[in-house]
């Protein structure tokens, strides 16, 4: 479908004032992009000649943001109205363009299939211009489309300007209409700010077209959400829902099982393989990639992570560019972050946190452990609380662990350092040393019993609870009561 006589112009110079925000309103997310973002991708399977972004308030970031994505940027300053905004993008227009589509910036609920069919009703009907319109329950905020007797668009009227009938209408501008340039440029010269913002309104010109006889077509979305633009922080959260909610469609379609799909928020780049199952209250973020027959339980994060065929994370683990080989497992309440890479069949467990660190086939680390610029060999097993020293203070160091070794609970690890293949550990070592393949390790105090030692002081406490005896009658029952009973020296003290 290309389109090489069509220019499209987006609008997206306002500050967006009803959003009360420092960031100008383009920029505030919706499913996971900036509202600009959506407009300008459902704008490119067009194929039009050129896509020009109008920018004003926060001119530097709002382009940025277009140019990343191919755009072409004109700069309206100050921003004086829709109207204002095309007599600005004007110089930019190719001379070989006849038709230009206009968008607002702030609509992302439009689909591609509605862009389309809206261009070929105006190239069909060989209309000025053709808006797409919508009929809504609630029509507030939009300017209302005023048809003629015999149903032909008439006008569009602002709600502020609008009469009591006026406002009753449910037909609304979606604000996205195509143009057929020569007829548009003359009465965009007359617009005059005769308005309660004293801007050069863009739907004044409707009525212009139709004073000169020209032809006016509105068509009506099929499915009047797609128009919806986002004016209030309100509008943001239900644009983002409905996206959200398509994106968890699109995953379903393709096989994943998703239970509450209204609690998750899957990023739009995100993709699953088929028969995962993703539990209530999960967020995949960015890029996120996941194989097939994988579990995410409830309340998991995974952001910028890739998982192969197999894997389960268990509820409430947090996942930032990891990776999880097949079959590995991790979680509950598990958080890997930046370039923990878990190989084929690893397990990671409850309050596990993993830096920067291989942990090989088969390994398992699964209570109560920190791992940080590490690496854990095959099938080696790491008890409860086994750390990585992994910093000094100034710079960071390696522990390098072999495969089958064996490391008891609430081990440190001071690195640099390495473990041998085949290792043991004793339980409670503070290694600092590198332990050969094999070996078994202590770095504890040696114990000490003392035989008899407990019995002793029982029978040396209860001694001491007897009453002393009072010289004196009690004078008050305040002071006996502040005054502890002396307690004698305990002999079985220490050793
Ligand atoms: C506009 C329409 C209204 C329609 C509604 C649909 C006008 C006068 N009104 O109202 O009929 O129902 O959209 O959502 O057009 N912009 C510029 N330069 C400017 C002013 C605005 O680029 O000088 C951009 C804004 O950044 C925004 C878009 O144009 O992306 C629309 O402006 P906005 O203020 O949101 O218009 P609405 O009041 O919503
Ligand atoms: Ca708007």
């Amino acid at each position: 479908m290309a389109a090489a006589d069509t220019t499209i112009i987006i609008l997206a110079a306002g500050k967006g004032t009803r959003m009360r925000s420092d960031l100008a309103k383009v920029l505030h997310r919706a499913g996971g992009r900036p509202l600009l973002e959506h407009v300008v991708r459902v704008c490119q399977p067009l194929k039009a000649a050129q896509i020009l972004v109008v920018v004003g308030h926060q001119a530097e970031v709002v382009g940025a943001v277009a140019e990343q994505l191919d755009a072409q940027v004109i700069v309206q300053q100050p921003q004086r109205g829709t109207g204002h905004a095309l007599q600005v993008a004007r110089r930019a227009i190719r001379r070989s363009t006849k038709i230009a589509i206009v968008l607002p910036g702030d609509a992302p609920l439009l689909r591609a299939e509605t862009l389309a069919a809206l261009l070929d009703t105006h190239r069909r009907g060989e209309a000025a211009a053709t808006i797409l319109s919508a009929e809504l329950p609630d029509p507030t905020g939009y300017g209302r489309i005023v048809r003629d007797a015999e149903g032909r668009v008439q006008s569009i009227v602002e709600e502020t300007s609008a009469t009591p009938e006026q406002s009753a209408i449910r037909e609304v501008n979606s604000s996205i209409y195509c143009f057929r340039l020569e007829k548009l440029w003359p009465c965009l010269n007359a617009l005059r700010p005769k308005n309660a913002h004293h801007e050069l309104y863009l739907t004044d010109a409707i009525a212009m077209l139709r004073e000169r006889n020209e032809r006016v077509l509105a068509q009506i979305a099929p499915d009047s959400n797609e128009i919806m633009g986002c004016n209030t922080r309100s509008h943001l959260a239900d644009a983002d829902r409905v996206l959200r909610a398509r994106k968890a469609a699109e995953l379903m379609d393709s096989g994943v099982t998703i239970y509450l799909p209204e609690t998750v928020v899957i990023d739009p780049e995100v993709t699953a393989d088929p028969d995962t199952v993703i539990e209530p209250g999960v967020q995949l973020l960015g890029k996120t990639r996941i194989g097939a027959r994988c579990t995410i339980g409830t309340g998991s994060i995974l952001n910028e992570t890739r998982l192969d065929d197999d894997v389960v994370v268990m509820p409430h683990s947090n996942l930032h560019s990891s990776h999880l080989g097949a079959r590995a497992q991790v979680g509950p309440f598990s958080r890997l972050r930046p370039g923990a890479d878990i190989r084929a069949g690893a397990h990671i467990g409850n309050f596990v946190e993993v830096k920067k660190s291989v942990v090989h086939e088969g390994a398992k680390a699964m209570h109560l452990t920190y791992l940080g610029d590490a690496s854990v060999g095959a099938r080696s097993n790491l008890g409860a609380g086994t750390i990585t020293c992994n910093y000094d203070g100034v710079a960071k160091y390696e522990t390098i662990i072999g495969s089958g070794v064996f490391i008891g609970s609430d081990t440190a690890l001071v690195a640099p350092v390495r473990i041998g293949d085949g290792a043991y550990i004793a339980a409670g070592s503070i290694i600092t040393e590198n332990v050969p393949a094999d070996a078994l390790a202590l770095a504890r105090s040696r114990q000490v019993n003392k035989l008899g030692w407990a019995k002793a002081r029982r029978r040396q406490l209860a001694a001491e609870k007897k009453p002393p005896k009072r010289s004196k009658p009690r004078t008050s029952r305040r002071t006996s009561r502040r005054k502890p009973a002396r307690r004698a020296k305990s002999k079985p003290r220490r050793r």
